[in-house]
C-alpha cells in the first residue's frame, strides 16, 4: 500500500493539514509520499478562461494506490493549481482519490463544499475512484485540533 499526498498552498494552512493526514497515515506503518505543488504564478479561483498557470512539478500517481489531494478554497471555488493538477496528474486512473480543502470562513457552505464537488467531479472524470472529502474551516474553529480529528478520519477510512 502506497498513498501520495499532493497540495497546493499559499500560506501554510493546508500545508499543515497535508502534514496531520501523513503524520495520521503513517501511524499505520502506510508508505506515504507528499509533494507541495509549485506554480509560477499564484493560483487563483478556477476559472481556465482568464488564467494561464503552470505546475513547475507535476507529481506522478503511478504506484500509488489512493491519492490524496487539496488546496485552499478561492472565491467559493476550488483554486486552479489543484484542478490543473486533477486534471493533468498521471497515473489516477482506477486510483482512489480523497480531496481535501482549507478555507477561512467558518462554515462548509461557504466555499468548502462547492471545491470539493468540483474537484471530485474532475478527478470522476479522470477515471478516479472518489472517495469522500475533508473539509477544513479557519474562522471560529480551533482549526488545529479539527486538522488533527479529519486527519485522522481520513487515515482511518484507508484499507
Ligand atoms: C484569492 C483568495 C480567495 C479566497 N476565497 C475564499 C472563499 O471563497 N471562502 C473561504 O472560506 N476562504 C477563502 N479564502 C481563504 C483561504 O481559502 C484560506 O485562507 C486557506 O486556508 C488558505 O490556505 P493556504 O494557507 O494553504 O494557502 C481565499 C483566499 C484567497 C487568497
Amino acid at each position: 500500500m502506497k498513498i501520495l499526498i499532493v497540495f497546493y498552498s499559499e500560506t501554510g494552512n493546508t500545508k499543515l493539514f497535508a502534514e496531520e493526514v501523513k503524520k495520521a497515515v503513517e501511524k499505520k506503518n502506510i508508505v506515504c509520499d507528499m509533494i507541495q505543488i509549485e506554480t509560477d504564478v499564484p493560483a487563483r479561483n478556477y476559472n481556465p478562461s482568464n488564467q494561464v498557470l503552470n505546475i513547475k512539478n507535476m507529481p506522478d500517481a503511478e504506484g500509488y494506490d489512493y491519492v490524496i489531494l487539496g488546496g485552499p478554497v478561492m472565491a467559493f471555488r476550488a483554486n486552479y493549481a489543484t484542478m490543473k493538477c486533477i486534471k493533468e496528474i498521471n497515473g489516477i486512473k482506477g486510483k482512489k482519490f480523497i480531496p481535501f480543502v482549507t478555507q477561512h470562513f467558518p462554515f462548509p457552505f461557504m466555499g468548502g463544499t462547492n471545491a470539493i464537488s468540483m474537484m471530485s467531479k474532475e478527478a470522476k472524470k479522470a477515471g478516479a475512484e472518489v472517495l469522500e472529502g475533508s473539509i477544513i474551516n479557519i474562522a471560529w474553529h480551533d482549526y488545529k485540533n479539527d486538522m488533527k480529528k479529519k486527519a485522522e478520519e481520513i487515515s482511518k477510512s484507508i484499507l
